[in-house]
This record gives C-alpha cells, sequence and structure tokens, in this order.
C-alpha cells in the first residue's frame, strides 16, 4: 500500500486520480486486468493488430535506428546485474538496444541503497559490468541517481544514521562520483526534492528533515569537486505539468546561479499521459529553463494510455500515444537550442517491461516504443518521424 502511494506521486494525472483511490481516470473504471507486482511477464497477446504494423506517414526502407536520426544521445533505461529482464541474463532484448541506443541508465543499480548498502561499504561491481558493456558497444552511462527520497532505495542504515548527516551525505556523493569519475558521462545528483504541496516547495524527505534545503546545493558541490567533467543534473517529475513546481525548481536554480552551486542541467522526467499537460506547456516550461541557460534532458518518457482499463492496446491508444510522442519530441527540437539538447532517454524497451506494470495498477499498460516481441509500435513511428523532421 505504502508502496503504491510513493509511486503515485510521479504518476501522470490520470493514474494518479484512479490509484489515489478518489474516482477513476476513465468512464469505465471497472478493473479488467491486474498486473502483479511480481509477474514474471507480461502477455503481448493482446496487442491489437494495426499497433503492432509499420505504422507511419512515410516509407522508411527499414526500421531506422533511433540513434542515427538525433544529435544528441539517445537514451534507454535497463535492468542489470541479476535483475529479472537484466541486460546479461535476457538477451534477445540486445539487438533492439543496440540499434536504437547510444546511451544507458540503470533503472535500479546505481540508486543509494544499491552503491552503497553499509555505511563504510560501497558495492560497484554491477555497475562498473554496466559500463563495460555500454564502452563496448559505444554507449554512454547516466548516473541515476545519488540522492532520492524513495524509501526503499536509502539503504537502512543511513535512515538509521544519528552522526552528522550533511557530512555523511558529503561523503556518499564525494565516494560514488570519484568512483565513476571518467565512466558515468553525467550524473542525476538529487532526485525530486521538490514538493509542490509543501509551503517551502521543498519534500520533506529524510535529507531535508536532517539537514535542511542545503543538502541539495551540498551535493552538486561535492559531486563536482570527485568529478569535474560529469555533467550535473537536478531530475524532477511534473515541472511541465505544476507551474507552482516549476517556479519553486527555478527559483532554487536562480539561487544555485547566483552563488556559483554547479548545477548544468535539468532532467524532464516525462511520465506524461496522452493529454496533460498541453504542449504549449511543456513548451513553456522547456523555455524557462533553457532561457536560464541549463542543458535539458528529457530523461524517463514514457506514455500510459489506459483511461479506460481495455484489455488490448486499442488502435485509437496507440495512434494517439504515437502523435503524443511526435509532439513532445517536435517541442524538444523546437524550443531547447541544439546546444542545450543533452539527449531523450526512454524509461523502459517494452510494454510489459515497464515499471507501470509492475506498480498494482488495476490495467496493463502499454507505455513505451516497442511490443514484447520487439517489433516497433506507432509510437516508435511518432519518435523517429519528429526527430527526422518528417
Ligand atoms: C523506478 C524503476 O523503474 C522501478 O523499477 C523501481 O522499482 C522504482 O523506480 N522516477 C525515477 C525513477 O526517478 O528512478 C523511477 O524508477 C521512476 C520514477
Amino acid at each position: 500500500m505504502k508502496k503504491v502511494f510513493m509511486v503515485c506521486l510521479s504518476l501522470p494525472l490520470f493514474i494518479l486520480c484512479s490509484c489515489g483511490g478518489g474516482g477513476g481516470g476513465g468512464t469505465s473504471s471497472t478493473p479488467t486486468t491486474t498486473v502483479s507486482s511480481n509477474s514474471s511477464s507480461v502477455s503481448t497477446s493482446s496487442v491489437a493488430s494495426s499497433s503492432k504494423a509499420s505504422s507511419s506517414a512515410f516509407s522508411w526502407s527499414s526500421v531506422p535506428a533511433l540513434k542515427d536520426l538525433a544529435s544528441f544521445p539517445i537514451g534507454m533505461e535497463v535492468s542489470a546485474a541479476d535483475q529479472e529482464r537484466s541486460i546479461f541474463t535476457f538477451p534477445s532484448q540486445l539487438p533492439t538496444i543496440e540499434k536504437h541506443f547510444n546511451s544507458l541508465v540503470a533503472g535500479v543499480i546505481m540508486k543509494m541503497s544499491f552503491l552503497h548498502p553499509n555505511e563504510n561499504e560501497f558495492f560497484y561491481a554491477d555497475a562498473d559490468r554496466l559500463h563495460g558493456y555500454a564502452v563496448d558497444h559505444n554507449m554512454l552511462l547516466h548516473g541515476h541517481t545519488l540522492i532520492w527520497h524513495w524509501d526503499s532505495q536509502i539503504p537502512a542504515w543511513m535512515k538509521n544514521y544519528t552522526g552528522d548527516w550533511a557530512t555523511m551525505l558529503d561523503n556518499h556523493v564525494a565516494q560514488i562520483c570519484t568512483h565513476f569519475a571518467g565512466k558515468v558521462s553525467s550524473w542525476d545528483v538529487v532526485n525530486e526534492a521538490l514538493d509542490e504541496n509543501e509551503p517551502s516547495g521543498y519534500r520533506q524527505s529524510i535529507f531535508y528533515q536532517r539537514i535542511g534545503k542545503k543538502y541539495i546545493e551540498n551535493a552538486f558541490i561535492a559531486a563536482r569537486k570527485a568529478d569535474p567533467n560529469a555533467v550535473l543534473y537536478y531530475n524532477e517529475y511534473n515541472i511541465e505539468l505544476s507551474q507552482t513546481k516549476l517556479n519553486f525548481m527555478l527559483a532554487m536554480l536562480d539561487d544555485f546561479k547566483s552563488r556559483n552551486i554547479p548545477v548544468d542541467g535539468v532532467g524532464f522526467q516525462m511520465h506524461l499521459d496522452l493529454f496533460n499537460p498541453s504542449i504549449d506547456q511543456i513548451k513553456r516550461s522547456f523555455k524557462a529553463v533553457a532561457d536560464r541557460g541549463y542543458k535539458i534532458r528529457i530523461s524517463e518518457l514514457d506514455i500510459p494510455v489506459n483511461y479506460n482499463s481495455t484489455l488490448v492496446l486499442t488502435d485509437t491508444y496507440a495512434q494517439q500515444q504515437k502523435e503524443r510522442y511526435k509532439s513532445i519530441v517536435q517541442a524538444y527540437l523546437e524550443v531547447v537550442p541544439e546546444n542545450q539538447r543533452t539527449g531523450i532517454t526512454f524509461w523502459g524497451l517494452v510494454d510489459g517491461e515497464s515499471w507501470y506494470n509492475y506498480i498494482g495498477l488495476p490495467a496493463k499498460e502499454w507505455p513505451l516504443l516497442f511490443n514484447d516481441d520487439y517489433s516497433p509500435k506507432p509510437a516508435f513511428y511518432g519518435v523517429a518521424e519528429a526527430l527526422a523532421g518528417k
């Protein structure tokens, strides 16, 4: 229950409504399918036929490689180590990953509790192996994430820590950034530190409670010192949806800039839905950040569609999703100056592995670019067309 609630914090509006228990987001909210959080796979048989077709207004001679269409990194979130869909144990996904993506981010294994399991113990072997894979395939590795409030990702020892928190957290950041210097090209230094429902704008995380808002700037300072070459991001969700949250973030960044706190860019997670926020609103939020000179990554893009708890990805949803993906990528290209575009990363490869299908939502979701058999969905062609300017 707690986990579902926490997950809801970063879900698109319509899912947030339905999983919060306060009225469904769709017209028919009868649950039809439940995907348990530990189910090992999600059936592909419920994909409507035309969503499997090569649906594009343009006749590509073959499936284009996304990375060849872009002048910035195209990223993929992957499982690694001994996770269920690890790239090291689930090889059928590799041709698709290697064809389309030139940047990787670990969905789980580079979070706090994995890299720093005990106060005096850091664990790098799994992440180093992922880095080796990235190097072998000419891919960048983006680090996610040094500080995040998510309860299960904060190591138990840290939650119980009774010493000097500021020193302890500085050491956490410094040790990890030192180890990965020259390996990761960029870091999400702090993830999701803001909460627009708090009068202060700051999430009441354990870090905020122990140190105050200074933990955020401390982390950037420690990261820059330990790895002067990594591009340092503040990563956040709903900054394109909530003007209040965007304003809190801009105020924080303006303050940082005036005091030379080393933030290089902003990661817009963009776990969006089909309709909200509007494309104009998305453009305005990109522009507000771009005008301040920051690099912008779309860091965790996915677009769930299942408003009505259908059992199949309907053609209507598939086409709406294609247009939504296309217009988001177009907005990024239109508003963010070329030298500030640092990439678009998708949060998962095939629909069946999306995190949305593992968090106890009432119905199955299809938020990603590929069907479970790795065939490209219309959504894929929406991204490809936008990148190719078609
Ligand atoms: C999610 C992963 O995809 C899941 O596998 C994990 O159980 C929980 O975290 N915002 C973030 C990501 O910054 O780290 C989250 O990733 C999704 C929401």
